[in-house]
This record gives structure tokens, C-alpha cells and sequence, in this order.
């Protein structure tokens, strides 16, 4: 992918991949169908990303609040998820590509648990994109977390209430090797953050696509790109 023309390129993207489900009822297929296909997406945006130069990439790929939907479509995801970190470890190593995840892993199946260290393992020397997996992932729960750790290093004496800052709250968060993210890209239209990186998401840039994800490719994420290009970013500054 050329990047002649986009201007800057950011550091980090984050994606809430939405809209696998309308995909596959316009096309009046099951809505497995539409996450198969919309792991083909995200395939073409770890692929795009490392052409751009882009150095984290985070994708949503289950929320805390996804375990509500039928146990079906829930196994479902999971199975393909699996799959998923089976066949793309060898693309991964190919391409030079880290995987790293954040969420509640362990309310990952067993089996799934089991590929996801695995393929973390093998790619941990990779040094082109590192590829972030949001797996049962809330930023509430993450928050929580954060807060419980913090409250128990200050119980044992390890550090003292008074040093608690942002930047150190940031360190106790599931995202402390990386960045905050540039630009937050959502496709199928909606307005909403859906608990995701409430925390890391302060001064991030939002492009919002009406795009499904099983659509949303390589010409969509340039187009992403380069919209995030003519950005002026302030951080509160003139
Ligand atoms: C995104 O697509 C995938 C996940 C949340 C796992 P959806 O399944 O939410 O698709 P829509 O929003 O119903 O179209
Ligand atoms: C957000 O999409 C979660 C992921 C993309 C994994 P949802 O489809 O779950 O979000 P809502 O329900 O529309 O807010
Ligand atoms: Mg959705």
C-alpha cells in the first residue's frame, strides 16, 4: 500500500469491528457468516497496517458484554477465533507481526486460552506491527482491575496513595506497553464507544464509517488514513 499521499501516518489504530451480523442478513446469511467474513477484514487490516508503518494495532474483536448474546453464536465466535490463531501464526511470523491481547483471558474457553499463548509465544520477537486483540475486554472492568491492583500494591506497602497520578494509573491498566491509540476507527455507523479503551481513548481521533466490517479493507482503511491526516490535533493546547 503507498503512503505517499496520506501525510501522518498514526502510531496507533484502534478498530470496534461492528456490523458482521448486518452483513450476513442483507445477504440473508447466517450471522457466523458474517464474522468468517469479517475475519478476512481483519486479516487485510494487519496486512495494511504493517505496509502503512502503523506500529500498534488494536482490534475489538469481543467485548465484556458480547457473553450476552445466544450460546451459539457466542461458541461460534469462539471456535473461529481459534481457528483464526491456528491458521495466522504462520502469516505472522511471515510478516514479521506480534500478537498481544488484553481483556479478561481467562474467561476464554480452555482451548482458546491454549492457541492464544500459544501464538503470543511464537510471535514475541516479531518487531513490524504488534497486534492487539481485545478478547472479553470492558474498559469498566479494565478500570476495576486497574484500581484493585493499585489497591493492593498500596496494602502491601509498595507504593504510597500519594503517587498516584495518571500516568502511573496508566501502568496498572491491560495497555501499559502501549501508546494510547491516534485514531479510532468504527464502521456499520454507530455513535458509541461500546466500553472500549474508555481510559486510553482521551484525545484519540474518531473516524466513524458506515461501512460493515466484512466491507471495511485495505481502500477503506487508506481512506481512514488519510482522513486522520488532515486532523489538527490540540490536546487542549491552541
Ligand atoms: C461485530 O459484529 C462482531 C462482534 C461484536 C463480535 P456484530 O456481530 O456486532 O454485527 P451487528 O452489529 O449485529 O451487525
Ligand atoms: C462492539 O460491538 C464490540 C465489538 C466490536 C467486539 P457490539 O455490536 O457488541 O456493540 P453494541 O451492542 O452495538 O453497542
Ligand atoms: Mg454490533
Amino acid at each position: 500500500m503507498k503512503k505517499d499521499d496520506l501525510g501522518a501516518i498514526p502510531r496507533h489504530i484502534a478498530i470496534i469491528m461492528d456490523g458482521n451480523g448486518r452483513w450476513a442478513k442483507e445477504r440473508g446469511l447466517p450471522r457466523t457468516e458474517g464474522h468468517r467474513r469479517g475475519a478476512e477484514s481483519v486479516r487485510a487490516m494487519t496486512e495494511g497496517c504493517r505496509e502503512l508503518g502503523v506500529e500498534f494495532l488494536t482490534l475489538y474483536a469481543f467485548s465484556s458484554e458480547n457473553w450476552k448474546r445466544p450460546k451459539r453464536e457466542v461458541d461460534a465466535l469462539m471456535k473461529l477465533l481459534e481457528i483464526y490463531l491456528k491458521q495466522e501464526t504462520k502469516v505472522m511470523m511471515k510478516n514479521n507481526i506480534k500478537l498481544q491481547a488484553i481483556g479478561r483471558l481467562h474467561d476464554l474457553p480452555e482451548s482458546c486460552q491454549k492457541a492464544l499463548h500459544q501464538a503470543i509465544e511464537t510471535t514475541a520477537n516479531n518487531t513490524a506491527l504488534t497486534l492487539i486483540l481485545a478478547l472479553s475486554y470492558g474498559g469498566r472492568e479494565e478500570i476495576i482491575d486497574g484500581v484493585k491492583s493499585i489497591v493492593e500494591a498500596v496494602g502491601k506497602g509498595h507504593i504510597d496513595s500519594a503517587m498516584i497520578n495518571t500516568e502511573m494509573f496508566g501502568k496498572h491498566l491491560y495497555t501499559r506497553y502501549y501508546p494510547d491509540p491516534d485514531l479510532l476507527i468504527r464502521t456499520s455507523g454507530e455513535m458509541r464507544l461500546s466500553n472500549f479503551l474508555l481510559w486510553q481513548l482521551s484525545y484519540t481521533e474518531f473516524y466513524i464509517t458506515d461501512k460493515l466490517w466484512p466491507d471495511f479493507r485495505k481502500d477503506e482503511l487508506r481512506e481512514a488514513v488519510q482522513a486522520y491526516g488532515k486532523r489538527h490535533r490540540r490536546f487542549g493546547g491552541v
